[in-house]
């Protein structure tokens, strides 16, 4: 089907980010298709899970390059290999350099464990448990140089229950990062949210705004 960009996802682990949005991909009407997954990990199970739903699979083991841009190298030639218009980053565990994210500016998205600005980087649940927060979340932004930093496209709402573990959290807002992750792309793919001189601009309804910061959608 013409019109529909294809899409990279970049996984390193169990890929249930990239389920969510292989199976949105098939909705009628989707502007978008996942045309590969690429990891950095040869064992990331999410690769089993492409593989099983028909989606080219390629393995680029950054262990076996001497530097970043090495490694980012070779990931860029695959993209172009499979004509990627737009890549998204699921759980891709790989810091990319500044020259990488100019390449792909506007076109890579990543989803982030947590309301960003705050809890940028690792152990984002376990951080916002010692907080004490009430209200968790996660993030989908556009990938610049500023790791977790780049502008936010969608955001997603959780609450934080008494007798939360990070386990119990990570898996309440993982159903919520399943939800905005495919609205995210699907906005991107079809040019109504896009990256202007630094900021993202977002041509969202009313209703789609509400998407953004209630949980239950
Ligand atoms: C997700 O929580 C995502 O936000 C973070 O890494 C996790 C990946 O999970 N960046 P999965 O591989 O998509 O299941």
């Amino acid at each position: 089907m013409s019109g529909r960009k294809k899409v990279a996802v970049l996984i390193s682990g169990r890929g249930s980010n990239m389920e969510a949005l292989i199976k949105a991909a098939r909705a009628a009407g989707c502007p978008f298709e996942i045309t590969a997954v690429i990891s950095n990990n040869p064992g990331a199970g999410g690769l089993k899970t492409a593989r099983e739903e028909g989606i080219a699979t390629a393995v680029i083991d950054h262990r076996e390059f001497e530097t970043r841009e090495a490694f980012e190298e070779v990931l860029y030639e695959t993209l172009l290999v499979f004509a990627a218009d737009l890549v998204a980053c699921a759980g891709f565990m790989r810091i990319m350099t500044e020259g990488f994210t100019r390449r792909l500016e506007g076109r890579m998205l990543n989803i982030h464990p947590s309301l960003l600005p705050a809890y940028k980087g690792l152990h984002t649940h376990e951080r916002a448990l010692r907080d004490g927060v009430r209200l968790h979340g996660c993030t989908v932004h556009f990938v610049t140089a500023d790791l977790d930093g780049g502008p936010i496209i969608i955001q997603g709402a959780a609450p934080v229950l008494s007798g939360d573990t990070a386990d119990t959290l990570a898996a309440r807002v993982l159903r919520v990062e399943h939800k905005i992750f495919p609205r995210a792309l699907a906005l991107v793919a079809s040019g109504r949210a896009r990256l202007e001189n630094g900021r993202t601009v977002i041509e969202a309804d009313a209703d789609e705004a509400a998407f953004i910061t209630s949980p239950s959608l």
